[in-house]
């Protein structure tokens, strides 16, 4: 039920909001009222969490971090490979697989102007990032004979761009039914003072909730329960930037399936201490992620008695759950990570201001931190070469041109073969 004014002005009060209630009252008052009916749907003793918390991941904690161990794809045998390539092609052919491609993100760093799965990665055939992942699924109809449905979690700000793209490219000739697109969740912004901030276009500021939403709102939306109608069983969750990704991969869900794990992610090994990856290790005897933003510069150079670096199970954003785990998990609550970041606001004197340098926290729930509900999981380490080519910068490391290159090398060498 909608609350009065003065219950909101109360609460705006009671949970420290002064700044905002200044800019907002200097409002007009379709604009106030709009505004102040966001307010009544935010939980303040989440806000008010989220903002004591912050800087709080970054801190050292007690935990014990340790090396985790990884199966080596390469180190395999030949019965081995088939053992769960056999394995995982059963339950592709059996329609228990789904794959899901997050692309909420807002692609800052490439600069592009536009959902970054619409970049055109492929300049000689024209083909976006999109449209490389479609091929993949395209691939595996003509060798598994099924159409995997594919699950495509956008944003607030690139929903409607990212569903025209698919339409006007005709879903890159997939079956239209089989791409399912859903928005994932957002969170205030706040002041460094913890106040809610006013926006541009005069409403409350959000900001998407990071991917770790993702469990929450495939409850929320009810897409478990039409993936349990469906029979599926196993969901790859992988970033919208990696051009090599192996989206389909009968191994990846073989080696989770026979080792009995809930999940799976696959990683590669660092290229150095500084690389831009997230590490797989053992928390507190548990699987985890050490994100590379809260990484120590100790840590990250940290090499074991082989001289290679101790932590160096590099996270690249390929995961492979169990329905299990997402159906367990999203009642469960994940921690938040804050970052500092620009955002447009408008101040006491009712002006919009643009800033050059960050000045409010955004909150986001990261999808790795699922792995330390888990007792164990699968890591498997693949090659850099075949499995890993991000696009995240304009020039240079992690860039279209490098990703080009890797992406290019690889078909040549396999249609080679
Ligand atoms: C990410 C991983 C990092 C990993 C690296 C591998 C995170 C937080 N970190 O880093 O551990 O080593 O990829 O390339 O993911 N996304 C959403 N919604 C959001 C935020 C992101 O869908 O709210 C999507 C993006 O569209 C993108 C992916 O998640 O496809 C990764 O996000 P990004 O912020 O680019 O993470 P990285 O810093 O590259």
């Amino acid at each position: 039920m909608e609350e009065n004014y003065e219950d909101i002005m109360q609460k705006l009060r009671k949970y420290n909001q002064n700044d905002f209630i200044e800019v907002v009252n200097k409002l007009d008052s379709i604009d106030r009222r709009f505004i102040l009916n966001q307010v009544s749907q935010i939980d303040f003793e989440e806000i008010k969490s989220l903002y004591n918390d912050i800087g709080k991941n970054e801190e050292k904690t007690n935990s014990i971090i340790e090396p985790i161990n990884a199966i080596d794809k390469s180190k395999l045998s030949e019965e081995e490979i088939k053992k769960y390539e056999d394995i995982g092609t059963k339950i592709i052919k059996e329609n228990k697989f789904a794959v899901i491609t997050m692309a909420g993100g807002q692609g800052t760093r490439l600069g592009f102007d536009g959902p970054k799965g619409a970049f055109e990665f492929d300049i000689v055939n024209h083909k976006s990032i999109f449209e490389v992942l479609c091929d993949k699924f395209k691939e595996a109809y003509n060798k598994y004979g099924v159409y995997v449905y594919w699950y495509i979690m956008t944003s607030v700000e690139n929903n409607d761009a990212t569903v025209e793209f698919f339409k006007v490219n005709d879903y890159f000739g997939y079956p239209k039914e089989k791409i399912i697109f859903f928005i994932q969740g957002k969170k205030p912004m706040l002041t460094p003072n913890g106040n809610l901030i006013v926006n541009e276009d005069k409403r409350l500021k959000l900001a998407s909730d990071g991917h770790g939403g993702i469990f929450r709102i495939l409850q929320e939306e009810k897409i478990v329960d039409e993936m349990k109608k469906e029979g599926i069983e196993w969901i790859y969750m992988g970033g919208v930037d990696n051009v090599l990704a192996k989206l389909i991969d009968p191994l990846f869900i073989g080696v989770a399936k026979d080792k009995n794990m809930l999940a799976a992610g696959k990683s590669v090994i660092k290229n150095c201490p500084e690389e831009k990856v997230g590490v797989f290790v053992k928390k507190n005897g548990r699987p985890s992620v050490v994100e590379y933003i809260e990484i120590s510069k100790e840590m990250s150079e940290e090499k074991n008695e082989d001289g290679e670096l101790k932590y160096g199970e590099g996270h690249i954003l390929c995961n492979l759950f169990n329905i299990e785990v997402i159906e367990k998990t999203s009642k469960e609550k994940l921690p938040y990570h804050s970052q500092f970041k620009k955002c447009n606001y408008v101040d006491k004197e009712g002006t919009i201001v643009r800033p050059d340098k960050p000045n409010a926290y955004k909150f986001e729930n990261f999808l790795f931190d699922v792995f330390e509900k888990l007792d164990d999981m699968v890591i498997l380490r693949v090659k850099r070469e075949e499995e890993f080519a991000p696009i995240k910068n304009a020039e240079g490391v992690d860039s279209p041109e490098s990703a080009r290159k890797l992406y290019n090398d690889y078909y040549n060498k396999i249609n080679k073969v």
